[in-house]
């Protein structure tokens, strides 16, 4: 272990113990909220990645002040070991490598569990009854909080069994994410902190000095070990171990699998890490056992973990790096938004340089500055954002960052990014006609508005820097091809304030052409599910103003063509249903969902409100389905997408069953 991170972890402990000990029990914080919040992040951080750093004393294993009441502290009959870890391929084949050479070099079974992220517990019988409950503390002396554990649904008190057993079993507590989430949910409700994540909910939790609040809370256990399990008759492979506990009682992962070879491993591992999301509890890597106990004892253990096992943990999502440069960036609307520059960093499974800092707000609120080292957070398709700064690491002679009042170009710099909107993709997909080349046409005044794309000549092109013939010719003809485009595409390219792609159909299924569209006052505007008043009136708004007229005359006049859309008419057997989407579905965009929701008379929108009649929650579904299910609103989940798509069952059906 590396005794800087060991230090450190030490020094965060101690820092945010006399923090929480001046908040809670002296009335006199020592240090702010957002310092608490970073340290606290740092150390959560640095006990994810080092598990062996984690004790149970740690302030991220409870919640407000020290117990006022310690628990009991005991030594475990066996200490309580850790896991070592593998972070990639190599090492878990290093890993397999030592394992075979234990075992006269053949390949060897391997018991595979998703590793969850929760607590460890000990769970001690006697007679079948079980006794106590200890956490694991150091690894040798834990603490007991048997009547915790004892509100657990799934801890048998009893086990079924004729012969009277004395037994140790050995598992994880946690949350399954659903309930978490209502936690979290409702501490809100209650105005208290929100946990950070589930492990440390269900550490808090089980960390209850009044056993009344653990059992208000849905905590779960899944076990994994049987102490001692070869003393028992005919067990003599962890698999017997967990098939045994099964039928004492236990609940034990229905998901293990035991394979042979590491290529097959690793193959699970892959599996595991794919469906990582739709699990319904937090893993955070897979863990490989040696199968034969009598194998694993001659393989033997060092320090604080078995080496006849390991944990192959999952890229973690957060990482630390540093700020080179906080850049302005001018939206569309002219909105400034502050970018963080990064020393690459690789996160979530890939390289990122950038970071979104929102707004100023958000600055301030975070206190960021050029040169901070921070916490980085990448989650699947999400923009990469700052999380939090470490402040320890900051520099003495810092600066807060002032946003610039004054960026320079900034109407050149709007221009450009309601033109590289214009051009994008799900508008009118200009192929091969990127940022750069937008930038060129602004600067040489080639461009200065959208119709202007469509007067562009070969000449005009060639004039460029590094334009070839052909590709000045290959750019034209993309362009040419862009104007065969449908009405919601060409709205949503023009970039009105608050008009995404989903309000831009609603918009095309309405009015069908431009003209009654311009013609729309707000109110027969708000009378659209997904429009508000602001929308509203933005976009009558934008349709007053004589130059945006003559911008779609000139558009058309430039040759954009697109079919007159159907007008969307609810009838009585098929109602129009507004329903919002979150999350993701494997092997579907979200634009073929959208796509396909569509041909069912379903319409997607984006803004959350009681008047959407549903939601449809895919993987790393986020905070709209925390919101919906606070508008008790009906939740379709994946399974339920599919069977409306395959036309097996109705949507009034679906509907009426989830209500
Ligand atoms: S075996 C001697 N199996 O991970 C082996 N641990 O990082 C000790 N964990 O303290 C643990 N799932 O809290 C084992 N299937 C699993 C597990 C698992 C989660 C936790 C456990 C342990 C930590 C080590």
């Amino acid at each position: 272990m590396d005794d800087s991170l060991s230090d450190r972890a030490q020094w965060l402990r101690t820092r945010l113990d006399s923090a929480n000990r001046a908040y809670h029990e002296l009335d006199s914080p020592i240090i702010d909220d957002t310092e608490f919040d970073a340290l606290f992040n740092e150390l959560v951080l640095l006990e994810e990645r080092h598990p062996e750093l984690l004790v149970d004393s740690s302030p991220t294993q409870r919640i407000g002040g020290a117990p006022n009441k310690k628990f009991l502290s005991v030594k475990h009959s066996t200490p309580m070991l850790s896991l070592s870890n593998v972070f990639n391929t190599d090492s878990f084949f290093a890993f397999c490598d030592r394992i075979e050479k234990s075992n006269k070099n053949r390949q060897t079974e391997l018991v595979i569990e998703p590793k969850l992220d929760g607590l460890a517990i000990s769970l001690i019988y006697e007679n079948n009854k079980l006794v106590r409950a200890l956490t694991r503390g150091d690894g040798v002396n834990g603490e007991d909080v048997t009547e915790n554990v004892k509100t657990i649904k799934e801890v048998p008190l009893v086990l079924t069994s004729e012969i009277p057993l004395n037994i140790e079993v050995r598992g994880e507590i946690y949350f399954e994410k659903v309930d978490f989430e209502n936690l979290n949910t409702r501490q809100s409700q209650l105005g208290k902190k929100l946990f950070v994540n589930s492990r440390n909910a269900a550490a808090g939790t089980l960390r209850q000095i009044d056993p009344k609040i653990t059992a208000s809370r849905p905590l779960t256990i899944c076990c994994y070990a049987l102490v001692n399990a070869n003393l028992i008759k005919n067990i003599s492979r962890q698999s017997e171990a967990l098939e045994f506990l099964r039928s004492v009682g236990f609940k034990t992962s229905d998901d293990m699998q035991l394979v042979t070879g590491r290529q097959r491993a690793l193959a699970v591992f892959n599996d595991i890490e794919k469906r990582r999301k739709k699990l319904p509890y937090d893993i955070d890597g897979v863990v490989f056992k040696v199968n034969d106990l009598g194998l694993q004892e001659s393989i033997g253990s060092i320090a604080r973990a078995p080496r006849w096992a390991t944990a192959f943990k999952f890229a973690p999502d957060e990482e630390i790096t540093k700020i080179l440069a906080i850049d302005v960036q001018v939206g569309r609307t002219g909105v400034l938004t502050p970018v963080a520059r990064l020393e690459p960093v690789f996160v979530g499974g890939a390289t990122i340089t950038n970071a979104t800092l929102h707004n100023m707000d958000e600055i301030m609120r975070k206190d960021v500055r050029v040169q901070d080292t921070v916490v980085v957070r990448r989650a699947g398709d999400v923009i990469p954002e700052v999380v939090s700064v470490i402040l320890s690491e900051r520099k003495s002679n810092s600066i807060p960052y002032e946003m610039p009042t004054n960026v320079p170009n900034r109407e050149s710099l709007k221009k450009i990014a309601q033109l590289i909107h214009f051009c994008s993709r799900k508008a009118m997909n200009i192929d091969g006609l990127g940022d750069k080349l937008i930038e060129q046409f602004v600067s040489r005044k080639l461009v200065r508005d959208f119709a202007d794309i469509y007067m562009l000549t070969e000449s005009d092109l060639m004039a460029l820097p590094r334009m070839g013939e052909k590709s000045a010719r290959n750019l034209l003809g993309a362009i040419n091809f862009s104007k065969n485009t449908t009405l919601p595409k060409l709205i949503f390219g023009l970039g009105i304030n608050g008009v995404g792609e989903a309000t831009a159909q609603s918009l095309s299924d309405v009015f069908t052409d431009l003209e009654s569209l311009g013609k729309a006052n707000i109110a027969e505007l708000e009378e659209i599910p997904d429009i508000g008043p602001v929308v509203a009136g933005n976009i009558s708004k934008w349709f007053s103003i004589p130059e945006n007229k003559h911008l779609l005359d000139r558009l058309v006049e430039g040759g954009l063509v697109w079919p007159t859309p159907a007008k969307v008419i609810a009838s009585d057997d098929q109602p129009s249903l507004t329903c919002i989407i979150t999350g993701s579905f494997p092997g579907l965009s979200r634009e073929q969902l959208k796509e396909r929701l569509n041909t069912r008379g379903i319409r997607v929108v984006t803004s959350l409100s009681k008047n959407v009649d549903f939601l449809v929650a895919g993987d790393k579904a986020g905070s709209k389905l925390k919101k919906a299910r606070e508008l008790g609103l009906p939740i379709l989940q994946e399974i339920d997408v599919k069977l409306l798509l395959d036309d097996e069952i109705s949507t009034g059906e679906l509907l009426s069953y989830r209500q």
